[in-house]
């Protein structure tokens, strides 16, 4: 099967998987499972904003580092930035933060509340060179949308 026509079910399934419930931690865990072994790909997860830090979420894989200063590694300048950034060699990108020594292509994209404020991100590494193009972006937008309304935007899961 092709990306796209894999995506497209993906894009169904993180759908179908995380709607209808309230239980933010347990949606970002099973949406980072299902893209993982959907795609092969090495590590796929979460960093949540936590004031001026992003804080390390659900993710599978290899562990991870915990904490990402605001423009710093390839998460924090997508944060900085609110753009996803794809990188295809991360030995070409500056201040890119190795968690994996593993770790040889990336794409970071950020996810938004209503008011377009970013409040986490996407992050996923590949162990191959230049994983990532422009379909893997459409469609990590497209399941990061998803992921916003189904678990971070309604009051139900953010009461105050
Ligand atoms: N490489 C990332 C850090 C997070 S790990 O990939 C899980 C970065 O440069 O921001």
């Amino acid at each position: 099967m092709d990306k796209t026509s894999t995506y497209q079910i993906l894009s169904k399934q993180v759908e179908s998987l995380i709607e209808g419930v309230n239980n933010p931690t347990g949606q970002l865990a099973n949406a980072a499972a299902i893209i993982h072994e959907t795609m092969g790909f090495w590590w796929t997860g979460f960093y949540l904003v936590k004031d001026d830090t992003l804080q390390l979420g659900p993710f599978q894989g290899p562990v991870a580092c915990y904490d990402i200063k605001m423009g710093r590694g390839v998460c924090g300048t997508a944060w900085q930035e609110n753009r996803t950034i794809v990188v295809p060699d991360v030995e070409q990108f500056p201040g890119h933060i190795a968690c994996s020594s593993m770790s040889r292509s990336e794409i970071v994209v950020p996810m938004r509340d209503t008011t377009g404020t970013v409040i986490g991100v996407l992050d996923i590494d590949s162990k191959e060179l230049a994983t990532f193009d422009d379909i893997d972006a459409h469609w990590l937008e497209l399941i990061a949308r998803t992921i916003e309304r189904h678990a971070l935007h309604t009051t139900i899961n953010n009461p105050t």
